[in-house]
């Protein structure tokens, strides 16, 4: 069988980089994106060359607020890869601070990137899909979805995710695509250690039944099992990863 191949944005650090090298250990061919950390993205190369030497693997630096750098590199995965089969819209970033303090500029750079990206991305791919007549989106999306105080852009990115995972898994369920998103809780990664306050780092320990906070092996499984043919009738489904702690102050 030939091997298939999974797209996934921002995928030089954290989640995606956990992601990326799960998915070349288990058989996929592996394109991903980074932003600016070009250093990561070799790192990251150069882990998985050594560890999944069958699998083919390559970055490309990608913004994914821009429509047009999107489909730039998008048609060059596809030239390259020949074609995809599984796409993670992951690429995210956040702002702290209440809402009241908010600018026009950070609310469009959070929701720019987390939900306007996500589209362009699997708009992108969608003709792909349709050719195979097979495809998985996977979103990555928070409990943060449900409100969460201190990030009112994240919230609304990561909620608008959810509404554009289910329209499409409406839109193309009939032609062999998938749509999921995962809702995840707190995992270790630079994203959370950089704008993770004291307090909420203790409210999800305290909180989460399994006690602790999530590690990034734990999503790539989930990642993997919504894109894997078992995963065949999981569609427009919200899967939580979060050790059972389903909400947020
Ligand atoms: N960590 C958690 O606890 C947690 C919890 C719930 C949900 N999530 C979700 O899981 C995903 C991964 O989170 P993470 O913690 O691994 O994040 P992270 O460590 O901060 O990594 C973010 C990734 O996104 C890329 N990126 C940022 N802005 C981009 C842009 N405009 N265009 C393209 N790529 C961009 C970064 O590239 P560079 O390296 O080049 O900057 C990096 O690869 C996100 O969707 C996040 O919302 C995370």
């Amino acid at each position: 069988m030939t091997r298939r191949v999974l797209f996934i944005t921002g995928g030089s650090r954290g989640i995606g980089a956990g992601v990326v090298a799960a998915a070349a250990r288990s058989g996929y061919d592996v394109a991903f994106t980074y932003r600016e950390r070009r250093d990561a993205a070799e790192t990251l190369l150069a882990t998985v060359r050594a560890e999944s030497p069958e699998a083919r693997c390559a970055a490309y630096q990608l913004d994914v607020r821009d429509s047009a750098a999107v489909e730039r590199v998008g048609d060059q995965v596809l030239d390259a890869f020949e074609t995809v089969h599984v796409v993670v819209a992951n690429a995210a970033i956040t702002h702290a601070g209440m809402a009241i303090a908010a600018s026009d500029e950070d609310w469009r750079a959070v929701v720019d990137t987390n939900l306007t990206g996500s589209f362009f991305v699997a708009r992108q791919f969608l003709p792909a899909f349709l050719a195979n007549g097979y495809g998985r989106f996977i979103f990555m999306s928070s409990i943060a979805a449900n409100g969460m105080s201190g990030d009112v852009a994240y919230s609304a990115s990561k909620a608008g995710m959810l509404g554009l995972s289910g329209a499409l898994a409406k839109e193309y369920g009939r032609k062999g695509i998938t749509s999921n998103a995962l809702l995840m809780s707190l995992f270790e990664t630079e994203m959370t250690m950089k704008e993770l306050s004291a307090k909420n780092r203790e409210f999800y320990t305290a909180h989460c039944p399994v006690g602790r906070i999530g590690q990034v092996p734990e999503v790539a499984a989930a990642v993997l099992f919504l894109a894997s043919d078992g995963a065949s009738f999981v569609n427009g489904q919200e899967l939580g990863v979060t050790g059972g702690l389903d909400w947020l102050h």
